[in-house]
């Protein structure tokens, strides 16, 4: 088992280009099953979580090549359309695959996808949505059975919750259902948005991505198309939050700035100088940060819940008190019991954390529960005194491309060890 030793208090300066988004790249080459040809992704971040997708289009049939940050697609012979139990429980986003197999096969078989370490992640949305697109679906032991006799028909749904994983799975099934699809309340994330423009450019007609009205016109088949993965918001907030911590001076680039701009004001609240200029921004900052008032987790353009974690890593040795309120999971404050360990200051009742700002904190043995519960024990463990020593770092390694290798690239103290024993 990897993990990872960071030695604190080391200051960063220069240039980290930013990996393409995880978020984006999923569920794009999860779209890349329905056409029948070749499409070629650019930009897609080296992950395990992207190893997972192509194992999946692998078993479903496809042959896939990669090469750097490019993976090339070709679903001609794809014509799977059952997904084993340990393919779906490598990451949860294993579940728009239903809509692209659908969209494909006219039938799917798969499991629930994974557990979560962020509390209950229900599917009853993706489902409900696909019923009313025409699909039967039974849920058998764990199982989900799904068909149609004939083809999927548009209609209109509104989403009780602008759900991304829902979004992205209507608009999988809907771009080659008979008609038009129109989804109010539609999750506004810059990854549908990418996901749209990749189905456009396969020949889907989809419009409104990135506002709360999409509407899809159904087309009768895809092809193959080239495409550019967005940059990593989320990737991108990490970087500055550790620059944050540690009185740095860095530049992020590759980004778009504008899918930043939740987060940056609590930077600059925090006492951060921020200049953003084309597709990079710099961050330049105090000794030691103020605090954040109050954090509030909601949907895009909303403070991203994925940043949440790394910003309270910011908060910890913060001057004052910030608040954070957590509205989009339930149990997203795992990664406070260890930051509590390296000497942070925070108090958790239910979806709410108030974090004192501490001096310093001290390194110390601790664990990552989750993706960005882990970034956020870096960011501390850049900020504080002595050697942490960072376990479960394959929740990271879902998400960030060998963050040891970026974070020294602007001179932090991290490297990574194997720990035969454990394997
Ligand atoms: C996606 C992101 C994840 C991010 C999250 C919120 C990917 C691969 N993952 O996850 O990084 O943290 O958006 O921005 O893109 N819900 C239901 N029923 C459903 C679906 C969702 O109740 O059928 C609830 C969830 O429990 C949660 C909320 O809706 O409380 C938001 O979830 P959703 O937007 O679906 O998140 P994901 O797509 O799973």
């Amino acid at each position: 088992m990897s993990k990872l030793i960071v030695k604190g208090r080391q200051r960063l300066e220069g240039v980290i280009p930013v990996q393409g988004a995880k978020n984006s790249a999923l569920p794009i080459l999860t779209a890349a099953l329905i056409s029948k040809g070749k499409s070629v992704i650019h930009n897609c971040p080296s992950l395990t979580d992207t190893q997972a997708a192509v194992s999946i289009l692998e078993h479903l049939g496809c042959s896939v090549v990669q090469l750097g940050h490019t993976v090339i697609i070709d679903s001609t012979c794809a014509d799977g359309c059952e997904i084993p139990d340990d393919l779906m429980r490598e990451m949860r986003s294993s579940i728009v695959f239903l809509g692209a197999v659908v969209a494909r096969c006219g039938r799917a078989e798969l499991s629930f996808p994974g557990g979560c370490e962020l509390g209950p992640r229900p599917i009853d949305l993706h489902l409900q949505a696909l019923r009313q697109l025409g699909l039967t679906i039974e849920e058998e032991h764990g199982h989900l059975l799904c068909h149609t006799d004939s083809p999927l028909k548009g209609c209109e749904i509104s989403l009780p919750i602008p759900s991304v994983g829902a979004t992205e799975n209507i608009m999988l099934a809907a771009c080659t259902a008979e008609g038009r699809t129109e989804i109010h309340n539609a999750a506004r994330e810059p990854e549908i948005s990418d996901l749209a423009d990749f189905l456009n450019g396969c020949g889907a007609h989809i419009h409104g991505a990135g506002e709360s009205s999409i509407i899809i016109e159904g087309v009768k088949a895809l092809h193959g198309a080239e495409h550019t993965v967005i940059p990593d918001r989320i990737a991108a907030s990490t970087y500055l939050s550790a620059a944050a911590v540690t009185g740095s001076d860095i530049t992020v680039t590759n980004i778009i700035p504008a899918h930043l701009r939740p987060v940056l004001p609590c930077f600059a609240e925090a006492g951060c100088g921020i200049e953003v200029s084309g597709r990079s921004i710099r961050l330049t900052s105090p000794k030691r940060l103020g605090r954040i008032k109050s954090v509030r987790t909601m949907f895009y353009p909303g403070f991203p819940t994925d940043s949440q974690p790394t910003t309270m890593a910011m908060a910890a040795t913060a001057r004052g008190t910030s608040v954070f309120v957590e509205t989009i999971f339930e149990s997203r404050f795992n990664h406070a019991a260890e930051l509590i360990r390296m000497g942070a200051k925070i108090k958790v009742e239910g979806k709410v954390a108030v974090v004192e700002g501490v001096k310093s904190l001290s390194g110390a043995a601790v664990e990552a529960g989750d993706l960005r519960g882990g970034a956020a024990l870096v960011v501390a463990a850049l900020a504080a005194e002595g050697e942490t020593v960072i376990s479960g770092v394959h929740h990271i390694d879902r998400g960030y491309e060998k963050i040891e290798s970026a974070l020294s690239s602007i001179g932090a103290d991290i490297e990574r060890t194997e720990d035969a024993q454990e394997e």
